[in-house]
């Protein structure tokens, strides 16, 4: 059995007076890909910032490694590995694509390991290759969302967190993008990723989690949450 990359117990998150996590409990296994299922307001991206360190824990414990981080500062949270690629498109549209890129290298001080990683996302995105001279703001929004998981990687993940990668995207690009999530982890990187599209996600997933309202709903085997009635009926009816 795998170690335990990340361990998040009895985890709260709270806005001034409103709980938005109340006491949830993940396990991510090194190597695998874990879905982060749920409604909108479930509390997926609270959760994601909380563990990048963006966003602070009220109560409850996340350790990486075994290492406590919960109440680490984002920089740190990132020199150790973990790395988010943001939901939504926020990149810095003023910069190429490759001035991009190497931004999100920035933790990385071994030349040749950038070099590596430069050639590891072009590999994934040939059509980012295609464009690295060109400024951000043009890209079309398929290519920003490889350009926020290519910034992702430039950092050397070993966990990497993606938000909604597939939003907003065309039926063929979000084909490409939950292939190459494969690849990642084919290539070793654990990744944890929020998603609505339950279906393509639990496909390519080695273990899901729902959350509801906040709280620990089902969690198994992706191969048999696939097939669990309770989550066919909320989630993936119409996919
Ligand atoms: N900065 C904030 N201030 C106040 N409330 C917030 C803040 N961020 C999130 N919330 C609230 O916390 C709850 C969980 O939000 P969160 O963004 O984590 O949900 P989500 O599962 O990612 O939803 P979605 O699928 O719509 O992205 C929501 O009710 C939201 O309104
Ligand atoms: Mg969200």
């Amino acid at each position: 059995m795998s170690e335990t990359a990340l361990s998040i117990k009895g985890l709260k998150i709270r806005y001034g007076a409103i709980e938005a996590v109340k006491g949830i409990d993940i396990d991510v296994r090194e190597g695998q890909v874990v879905a982060l299922l749920g409604a909108n307001g479930a509390g997926k991206t609270s959760t994601l910032r909380t563990i990048s360190g963006l966003t602070r824990a009220a109560e409850g414990s996340i350790e990486f490694f075994g290492q406590e981080i919960t109440h680490m500062d984002a920089e740190k949270i990132t020199k150790l590995g973990i790395v988010q690629s943001p939901e939504g498109r926020q990149i810095f549209r003023d910069l190429t694509v490759e001035e991009n890129m190497k931004a999100g290298a920035f933790t990385v001080k071994d030349r040749a390991q950038v070099k590596a990683n430069f050639e590891r996302c072009y590999r994934y995105f040939p059509r980012l290759h295609e464009r690295k001279t060109q400024m951000s703001y043009t890209l079309s929004g398929g290519e920003l969302q490889m350009l926020a998981i290519a910034r992702a990687l430039m950092a050397s993940p070993k966990l990497l967190l993606l938000d909604e990668p597939s939003l907003g995207l065309a039926p063929l690009v979000v084909r490409d993008i939950f292939a190459i999530i494969g690849e990642i982890k084919a290539e070793g990187t654990t990744v944890l990723i929020v998603e609505q599209n339950a279906l393509q996600t639990l496909k390519i997933a080695d273990y899901g989690y729902v959350l509801e309202t906040g709280k620990n709903s089902i969690h198994g085997p992706a191969s048999e949450l696939i097939r669990d009635t309770r989550l066919v009926e909320a989630y993936l009816g119409t996919a």
